[in-house]
C-alpha cells in the first residue's frame, strides 16, 4: 500500500557537470515498472541542470524558504522551486537543524508553504546521541513531529513523507540497526494514528535515514514501518546508489 521511496541527498557536493552525470546514471541505471519510487535532491544551484538533462528523473530540492517572496536575501521560494519543475522538498534535516539554528516552528511553516505549493514535503526528525543515551528518543522525536507537522489537515499530511534520521548515524557509518529503526518509525505510525486516525497512519511513508548503504538497506527495508531511505554519502555514486534502490525492489527482501 506505501511504495517504498529511496531519496538521494546530495547535500552541498559535486559540480555541475558532475550532478548532471550523477543524475544521467541514476536516470539509466532504473527498472522500467520497478515497485520503488526514486528521488534525487541536487544542490539547488543544479536543480534546473538536472531537471533539463533527465527529465523523466523526480528531483527536490534540500531546504526552502517559508515566505513567498520579497525582501529575502539568498532565499528561494517554493514557487521558484516549482517553476524549475522540482517536486519535492527535504525540510528540516538534521544539519539545518543544528548548524543553522532550524527550529520546528520554523520547519512547520516551510512545511505548510510547500504544501500550499504543491511541493511533497519530506520532513526530517532525529535525535542526537546524549538524547539516545538519555532514554529520550520517543520523546524528541514525537515532539518533533508535533510542531514540525501542527496544523496540518489530513489531506495534507497524507501528501507529506517523514524521514527518521537519527542525528549520531547521519554520515559516521553507525547505522541503527533495523530494530532500533523500526521501534522509532512505529512509534511515530502510532502517533499519526491518535493525531490523524489510523487509515492516514497507514498510508504515510516514513523513510530511514543514516548511513545506509547498500549491504544494510535490504535489513532495513524488510522492517513493517520503514517505507523507504533517504540517502546521504551513498547517494553520491550511481553504483552505491542504485544498489540501494535493488535492495528495496521485493524479491530482494528475504
Ligand atoms: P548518510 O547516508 O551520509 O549517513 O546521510 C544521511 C542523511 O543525512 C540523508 O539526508
Amino acid at each position: 500500500m506505501r511504495r517504498t521511496l529511496i531519496a538521494g541527498n546530495w547535500k552541498m557536493n559535486l559540480n555541475r557537470a558532475q550532478a548532471i552525470e550523477l543524475a544521467r546514471s541514476i536516470a539509466g541505471g532504473l527498472r522500467e515498472n520497478s515497485s520503488v519510487e526514486v528521488a534525487v535532491f541536487p544542490p539547488a544551484v543544479y536543480l534546473d541542470a538536472v531537471i533539463a538533462a533527465h527529465p523523466g528523473l523526480t528531483v527536490g530540492a534540500q531546504n526552502v524558504s517559508e515566505n513567498g517572496d520579497g525582501a529575502f536575501t539568498g532565499e528561494i521560494s517554493c514557487a521558484m522551486l516549482r517553476d524549475l519543475g522540482a517536486v519535492a522538498v527535504i525540510l528540516g534535516h538534521s544539519e539545518r537543524r543544528t548548524l543553522m539554528g532550524e527550529s520546528s516552528q520554523q520547519v512547520n511553516r516551510k512545511t505548510i508553504a510547500a504544501l500550499n505549493a504543491g511541493l511533497t514535503p519530506i520532513v526530517c526528525v532525529g535525535e542526537l546521541l546524549e538524547q539516545r543515551q538519555a532514554g529520550l528518543t520517543d520523546e524528541v522525536v514525537l515532539e518533533q513531529c508535533r510542531t514540525s507537522l501542527a496544523g496540518l489537515a489530513t489531506e495534507q499530511m497524507e501528501r507529506t513523507v517523514i524521514a527518521y534520521e537519527p542525528v549520531w548515524a547521519i554520515g559516521t557509518g553507525h547505522v541503527a540497526t533495523p530494530a532500533q529503526a523500526e521501534q522509532v518509525h512505529a512509534a511515530i505510525r502510532q502517533w499519526l494514528a491518535g493525531a490523524f486516525s489510523p487509515s492516514t497512519a497507514a498510508r504515510i511513508r516514513i523513510l530511514y535515514g543514516g548511513s545506509v548503504k547498500p549491504d544494510n538497506a535490504a535489513e532495513l527495508l524488510s522492517q513493517e514501518n520503514i517505507d523507504g531511505a533517504l540517502v546521504g554519502g551513498a547517494s553520491l555514486k550511481a553504483d552505491s546508489f542504485l544498489g540501494i534502490v535493488r535492495a528495496a525492489e521485493p524479491q530482494a527482501v528475504a
